[in-house]
C-alpha cells in the first residue's frame, strides 16, 4: 500500500480530468453547467441511482427518459398507481427497486412536500433509501463531501492501493480508501467522475492505463498488477430450480394472468399462473393449473437467470371457453394486454407460448 501524503493532489487531478472527459447522460448536470451554477434535479438524481444499481447505463437510459416523461416530479410518481410503475419497470429487473421506489416518492411527496432531504441521513431515514443511494444523492444532488462506492469504485481503489484482498471481504478496506479521498471541493462532480474513470477508463478488463490521470499515483500500475484486481472470492455455483407456469388463452384472445404477491420474487408483478420454484427436476402440477382445461406441455422451457439460481420453466398452454371461471388470476382482454409490461422471464414464456 502506498503512503497517503502523496495523495493530496489526486482529487483535483481527477476532476481536471472529469472537466475534460465526463460522460454526457440524461440525468446528470455537467461539469461546465455545474460550474455555471446549475444544480441538478433531486428526483432526477435519485431515480437514475436507483436505475443504476445492478444495471448497466445503456439499459437505464430509455427507462429513464420514460419514467420522467410520464412522471416529472417525485408527486407525479407518489400519485402513480402501483401496477402502471411496476409495468413500466417491466425489463429492468431487480423489482424490490420499484416497490421501494414507489415507497419512498410517497414518503417524499406525503412527508417532506414533495421536497427531498438535502442531508445523508435525512435520505436515509427514508423508506426504500439505503447507503448507497443516500451517499450518492447527498453527494450528486447536493454537493455534499458523501463517499459514493460502487463496483467502479471498488475496482478503482483496489488498484490504485494495490489491495489484494479479495472482494467482497475487502469492501471496508476499500470504502475506507475511497473516503480518505473524497475532497470538500466539488464533491459531486468527484463522485460522479471516479465512477466515470472506472466505467471508461479503470475498466474490468484490459484497462487503459495510458489515459489515466492518476497512473503516476497507481501502485498497482507500478507493480504491473492492474488487471489481476481486484480479486475476487470464488463465485459459489447457481443451483437450478423448476417450475409450471399456465398460459391459458380465451377464445375471445384474452390472457390469464395475475399479480405475483408483493413479497418474493418477481413481487409485485404480472405474470403467468403456475407452481412454486423447486429444486426437483419434475414439480407436482397438483392444484396449480388456474382453471380447468387440456393443457398441452410445450417442447421449449422458459430459461432465465436470477442472482441466486437458474430456473427452467415448464410451458403448459391451453385455449378455454368463454364461460369458464378461473380459480386463479383475471383474463386480460386483448386490447389491454401489452407484453411489454411482462418481466423477462414471463415474457419469454409468452414468447414460446403465443400462437405463432
Ligand atoms: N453509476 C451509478 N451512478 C453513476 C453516476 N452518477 N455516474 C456514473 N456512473 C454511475
Amino acid at each position: 500500500m502506498r503512503e497517503t501524503a502523496d495523495t493530496a493532489l489526486l482529487p483535483q487531478e481527477l476532476l481536471d480530468w472529469y472537466d475534460r472527459h465526463a460522460r454526457v447522460m440524461p440525468w446528470r448536470v455537467g461539469p461546465a453547467d455545474r460550474a455555471r451554477g446549475q444544480r441538478p434535479d433531486p428526483y432526477r438524481v435519485w431515480l437514475s441511482e436507483v436505475m443504476l444499481q445492478q444495471t448497466t447505463v445503456a439499459a437505464v437510459k430509455s427507462y429513464f427518459e420514460a419514467f420522467t416523461a410520464r412522471w416529472p416530479r417525485v408527486t407525479d410518481l407518489a400519485a402513480a398507481e402501483d401496477a402502471e410503475v411496476m409495468a413500466a419497470w417491466a425489463g429492468l429487473g431487480y423489482y424490490a427497486r420499484a416497490r421501494n421506489l414507489l415507497k419512498c416518492a410517497r414518503a417524499v411527496a406525503q412527508e417532506h412536500d414533495g421536497v427531498f432531504p438535502d442531508t445523508r441521513e435525512g435520505l436515509l431515514a427514508l423508506p426504500g433509501i439505503g447507503p448507497y443511494t443516500a451517499a450518492a444523492v447527498s453527494a450528486i444532488a447536493f454537493d455534499r463531501a458523501e463517499t459514493v462506492v460502487d463496483g467502479n469504485v471498488e475496482r478503482v481503489m483496489a488498484r490504485l492501493f494495490d489491495e489484494h484482498v479479495p472482494l467482497p471481504q475487502a469492501k471496508p478496506l476499500l470504502t475506507a480508501h475511497a473516503e480518505a479521498l473524497t475532497p470538500t471541493a466539488r464533491p459531486g462532480d468527484y463522485a460522479q467522475a471516479v465512477m466515470d474513470l472506472g466505467a471508461t477508463v479503470c475498466t474490468p478488463r484490459n484497462p487503459l492505463c495510458g489515459l489515466c490521470p492518476w497512473r503516476g499515483a497507481c501502485a498497482a500500475w507500478a507493480a504491473g498488477t492492474q488487471a489481476e484486481l481486484p480479486k475476487k472470492a470464488p463465485k459459489k455455483r447457481k443451483p437450478v430450480r423448476h417450475g409450471i407456469a399456465y398460459l391459458a388463452r380465451r377464445v375471445d384472445g384474452a390472457w390469464l394472468l395475475e399479480t405475483r404477491p408483493e413479497t418474493g420474487l418477481l413481487g409485485g408483478m404480472l405474470g403467468w399462473p403456475g407452481t412454486d420454484w423447486v429444486d426437483i427436476e419434475t414439480p407436482l402440477p397438483g392444484e396449480a393449473a388456474p382453471i380447468r382445461a387440456e393443457w398441452k406441455t410445450l417442447p421449449e422451457e422458459a430459461r432465465h437467470t436470477f442472482t441466486h439460481f437458474h430456473l427452467r420453466l415448464t410451458l403448459k398452454v391451453a385455449l378455454v371457453p368463454m364461460d369458464r371461471a378461473p380459480e386463479r388470476g383475471e383474463f386480460v382482454p386483448p386490447e389491454a394486454f401489452r407484453p411489454g409490461d411482462l418481466p423477462t422471464l414471463m415474457r419469454k414464456a409468452f414468447d414460446l407460448g403465443r400462437p405463432r
